[in-house]
């Protein structure tokens, strides 16, 4: 892994002495229970402002949430059932460099990581989140996977380096999602894959909706939340879900156009969208028209707006 890192402030080569990791400028970052801490601030102060708060609240709210049953045949189920998991994995080819940026606890790194012959990196800013990742690793002996902890807007990953890059849920949390998306973007090889998961501006209504009664009502009525009622989820990933969801201090609402708009301003060829993709992620799937995209969004009011309203858009960068 040390090949793909870099000095997050002046982007050079890494090597390892012992317990730490130097650049050739003299910066080091230690390498604490394996995961190296190569987290530096984002440059604007008042957006770094923010990115803390972001922090400290994902240190406390650990998500997505790990079970004490949680093995890598729990995760299989898990990415069968929610179905996007599972798509990716068929998409992702076995020999590839995948890099999951903001990947909280790393449930999908862990799960991608499932096949010994991709190499699968998790960055996140919360350490208590990507201990979990690195314990369940540790338990199962992932070789293959590695996390670091690291800033969306400082990242510590050689340029062009990954094939595939996921960052889903994230964004929304920053206060400058095109410009964390064209951070990221930098870190994908020409011709590898990029898929990035939104709040949608329509399908988050009934959410916000929901957020306005809670707040009123001291938090009655939750069984409102289609999540709250599940059977098969225990009540502390439920917890890490409502405050997840409602109590987040920082988050944005997206359209597909809007992000349609960054992948054409940027040279990436849209693939596919979820909800909505049939078939391999990877191949090209129809744009359709901004109208279409409207009456599609609507739709989504009824279907993921019932949960969090997040939808996902795969591109590929072209040469
Ligand atoms: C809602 S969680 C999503 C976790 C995972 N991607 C998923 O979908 O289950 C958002 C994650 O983004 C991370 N995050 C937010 N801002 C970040 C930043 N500037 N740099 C790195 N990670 C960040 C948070 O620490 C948190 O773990």
């Amino acid at each position: 892994m040390l090949s793909l890192l870099r000095c997050p402030q002046i982007g050079s080569l890494l090597m390892r002495e012992k317990n730490m990791l130097r650049c050739a400028e003299g910066h080091t970052y230690p390498i604490e229970n394996n995961i190296p801490l190569l987290l530096t601030p984002t440059k604007s102060p008042k957006e770094e402002e923010t990115r803390r708060k972001i922090q400290k609240f994902y240190e406390t709210v650990t998500f997505p949430g790990y079970d004490d049953i949680d093995n890598p045949s729990v995760l299989m189920d898990k990415a069968q059932k929610s179905g996007f998991g599972k798509w990716v994995d068929e998409a992702i080819s076995p020999i590839s460099t995948v890099l999951e940026v903001g990947c909280g606890t790393g449930q999908m790194t862990n799960f991608l990581g499932l096949v010994s012959t991709r190499n699968v990196i998790g960055v996140d800013q919360s350490i208590p989140s990507l201990t979990l990742g690195q314990k369940f690793k540790e338990q199962f002996e992932l070789k293959n996977v590695h996390f670091v902890q690291g800033n969306i807007f400082a990242m510590p990953i050689k340029p062009e380096s990954v094939d595939v890059l996921i960052c889903s849920g994230v964004l929304h949390h920053t206060p400058d999602p095109k410009g964390g998306y064209m951070e990221l973007l930098k870190l994908v090889k020409p011709e590898g894959h990029i898929l990035i998961g939104l709040y949608n501006t329509y399908a988050r209504i009934p959410l916000g909706i929901r957020k306005c009664i809670f707040r009123a009502t001291g938090n009655l009525f939750r069984f409102l939340d289609a999540h709250m009622r599940r059977k098969d989820v225990d009540s502390t990933k439920k917890e890490i879900w409502f405050a997840d969801q409602y109590r987040n201090p920082h988050e944005s609402w997206h359209s597909v156009d809007e992000v349609l708009r960054w992948f054409e301003e940027t040279d990436v060829e849209f693939l596919s969208c979820v909800p909505g993709a049939s078939g391999n992620l990877f191949t090209k799937h129809p744009q359709g028209s901004r109208c279409g995209h409207i009456l599609t969004q609507l739709g989504w009011i009824l279907t993921i707006g019932r949960e969090g309203g997040l939808f996902v858009l795969v591109g590929k960068k072209k040469r």
